[in-house]
């Protein structure tokens, strides 16, 4: 066993109070069930990082499952199991969940790489990990609660600020670890080590990523894409020979990285102009990465990735809208609110982005603006159901009438409820002479 050492101060600053306390009784029933209980991975390596993560993974040494279900019993919540892999994971809220993982000697097959005698469960457990980073592990325990374990020098490559595999084969154990790399190296601003590169650039030379699934290739893809600045990690990509993978002419040039920088922009203009609202922002970065290729290269991508029908499909509509609208629609002198509304109706919000990210014309991205903060929303006095209750007959009518007194809002022609009956009655004066009718044959409204 390594020399322990004590992060408790660590865990009492960094960690909220009801984290805290839910770590103490994991340790506490572990005591119980004569197990010894770890939280690890990225979980302890944000912790020693000061990095805000309520993800928690804990080890075991011991029956997981049978764990977790006492915890959830005793605690009033829910464990949700998976018997095949022994793990189960603890749902306090939405936001907070515990993953439990069993480390049993008997569950591991030995790597070739591993000499197995002198390992513990959780040795074990931590030496399949990628990173030495992620390696570190916490006890929970009472006795030792907060002292923290690191077996294959997790820290100092903490301090170094050095990616690291532990063994010369993880990356053909795992290829996706070649993207992990990259995507930590640049979330924490670290480097890759001298000899992981050289296994990684290895790897790719050897054809490891091809024997990728295209899911798991592309949940790699969106990963990177979902970081907070993905433009670097992305580049590194390119240099790494991952992204000509993909498809042969693609490539992570100056003209992309400004396309990248740009609808970067935009997500963060995005996000902070509509704090509450989800946005898928790697779409927006995905819709960017392809948006050179010509038809053919972009099915191979998309076969390579096993992309959906639905996916493909929208992707090409986006690429077709977009371009004929910057040509066509947004090279007219005027728009009035109402064509601007109606033209940008069927996209998402993650297409109009891009649509702001490719043009380099101001008034466009000022259009697709006011679309989002002003019009998107419009909405209407009068409902379905008050034309109901005038007498107005089922059918297609009904949406020409609220479409077209929401346009009447949008061009400031109708500002009120009032001013929407206004409007009916010089636009379509057959209503009131329809209620008028209603009315003396004895209906009521
Ligand atoms: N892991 C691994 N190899 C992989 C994926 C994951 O060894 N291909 C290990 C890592 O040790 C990691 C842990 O499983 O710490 C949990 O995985 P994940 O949740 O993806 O990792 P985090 O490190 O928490 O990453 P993130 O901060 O992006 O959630």
């Amino acid at each position: 066993w390594p020399k322990k050492k004590s992060i408790h101060s660590v865990v009492m600053e960094q960690l909220p109070g009801e984290v805290i306390a839910i770590l103490k009784d994991l340790g506490k029933l572990a005591d119980r069930l004569h197990y010894k209980a770890y939280a690890v991975g990225g979980f302890v390596r944000d912790l020693l990082l000061r990095r805000p993560n309520l993800d928690i993974d804990i080890v075991v040494e011991g029956d997981g499952i049978e764990f977790a279900k006492e915890f959830a019993a005793s605690h009033g919540i829910r464990a949700r199991c998976h018997k095949k892999f022994n793990t189960a994971v603890l749902i306090f809220s939405d936001k907070l969940k515990v993953d439990v993982a069993s480390a049993r000697f008997e569950y591991y097959q030995y790597p070739a790489a591993l000499p197995i005698v002198e390992f513990s469960s959780l040795k074990m457990d931590l030496y399949r990990r990628d990173f030495t980073i992620n390696t570190l592990a916490l006890t929970l325990n009472p006795d030792d609660f907060g002292q923290l374990i690191d077996f294959f020098g997790g820290q100092r490559d903490l301090k170094d600020k050095i990616i690291r595999v532990l063994h010369n084969l993880s990356f053909v154990e795992d290829p996706t670890r070649i993207m992990r790399a990259i995507r930590f190296e640049q979330r924490f601003n670290f480097k890759i080590g001298k000899q992981t590169a050289t296994l990684m650039k290895n790897a790719v030379r050897m054809g490891l990523i091809q024997k990728l699934g295209g899911r798991r290739f592309f949940h790699e893809i969106d990963l990177i894409l979902m970081e907070e600045n993905p433009v670097p990690a992305v580049r590194r990509m390119d240099e790494y020979g991952v992204l000509g993978l993909l498809a042969s002419g693609m490539r992570f040039d100056t003209r992309m990285e400004e396309l990248f920088n740009r609808i970067r922009n935009m997500i963060s203009w995005y996000r902070l102009s509509f704090l509450d609202e989800p946005l898928e922002g790697s779409w927006v970065y995905f819709l960017g990465l392809l948006s050179g290729l010509h038809r053919n290269d972009l099915e191979k991508v998309w076969n390579r990735l096993e992309m959906t029908e639905n996916q493909r499909e929208r992707m090409l509509w986006t690429y077709g809208q977009v371009e004929s609208l910057l040509r066509g629609f947004f090279q007219l002198p005027e728009h009035r609110p109402s064509d601007i509304y109606r033209t940008l109706q069927p996209f998402k919000p993650e297409e109009l982005l891009f649509m702001m990210a490719r043009t380099e014309r101001e008034e466009v991205r000022k259009a697709i603006s006011h679309y989002f903060h002003r019009y998107r929303r419009v909405r209407t006095e009068l409902k379905g159901k008050d034309l109901k209750a005038m007498g107005v007959p089922p059918g297609p009518i009904y949406r020409i009438i609220l479409d077209e007194l929401i346009d009447a809002h949008l061009n400031g022609e109708v500002k009120s409820l009032q001013d929407e009956w206004g409007y009916l009655k010089v636009h379509h004066p057959e209503i009131f002479e329809n209620a008028e009718k209603n009315m003396s044959s004895g209906m009521s409204f």
